[in-house]
């Protein structure tokens, strides 16, 4: 089994979507969750995860320099031995102290195209600018923002979306669907690099 740490700031919907992934989902019998990781103590996904069963582990950010938060954190994680380090609305920009130890293992979902848009409030964006349709994307993660290599891309049709809420409902629908599902076949495709 393939060992997942998860990373995440906030509410946890995409993390809760792997966890149940590796239970009965496309991630059964290939992955695993080593432990779910937030850098906000009190991060509402952490909650969540831990309800889950799942080992979880915080490390506070906040007034913290980057780059010893990032060796910190790379250290902790590395004890819990993840083949993949899967960003899960993990809000922060990542160092190379970070990022060396995991280099190619790293991926995150970004809620649209990351060619088009980096950075925050991506659904923000497709609505304000009355996108007919954003593309939700997974990429491996390197020390640009939202730079690294893309893995999968899915379309989400925007028409008649009137509201935020509802733009964020189909876009989030898709994320919960493809991320588990790039996982899988970059683990059954022999791709783990350690
Ligand atoms: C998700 O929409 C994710 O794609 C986005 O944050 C949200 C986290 O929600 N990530 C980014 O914007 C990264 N630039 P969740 O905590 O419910 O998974």
């Amino acid at each position: 089994l393939a060992r997942l740490a998860i990373l995440l700031s906030g509410r946890g919907s995409n993390m809760l979507a792997l966890v149940r992934a590796t239970q009965t989902g496309v991630l059964k019998d290939l992955a695993e969750v080593a432990v779910v990781f937030s850098n906000r103590p009190d991060a509402p996904g952490l909650a969540l995860a831990a309800a889950h069963g799942c080992p979880v582990a915080a490390l506070p950010s906040r007034g913290r320099p980057r780059e010893t938060f990032d060796a910190e954190a790379a250290a902790l994680l590395q004890q819990y031995e993840p083949d993949f380090v899967v960003l899960a609305g993990y809000m922060r920009i990542l160092s190379s102290a970070f990022i060396q130890p995991f280099a190619g293992r790293i991926l995150n979902i970004h809620p649209a195209d990351t060619h088009q848009h980096q950075g925050l409030h991506a659904y923000e964006w497709a609505f304000d600018n009355q996108l007919t349709e954003t593309k939700i994307t997974v990429h491996l993660v390197d020390e640009g923002l939202d730079t690294g290599p893309i893995l999968a891309q899915q379309p989400v049709s925007l028409h008649g979306a009137a509201t935020l809420a509802e733009v964020e409902r189909r876009g989030l629908a898709v994320e919960h669907e493809l991320y588990p599902r790039t996982l899988a076949s970059l683990i059954k495709n022999g791709k783990m690099m350690n």
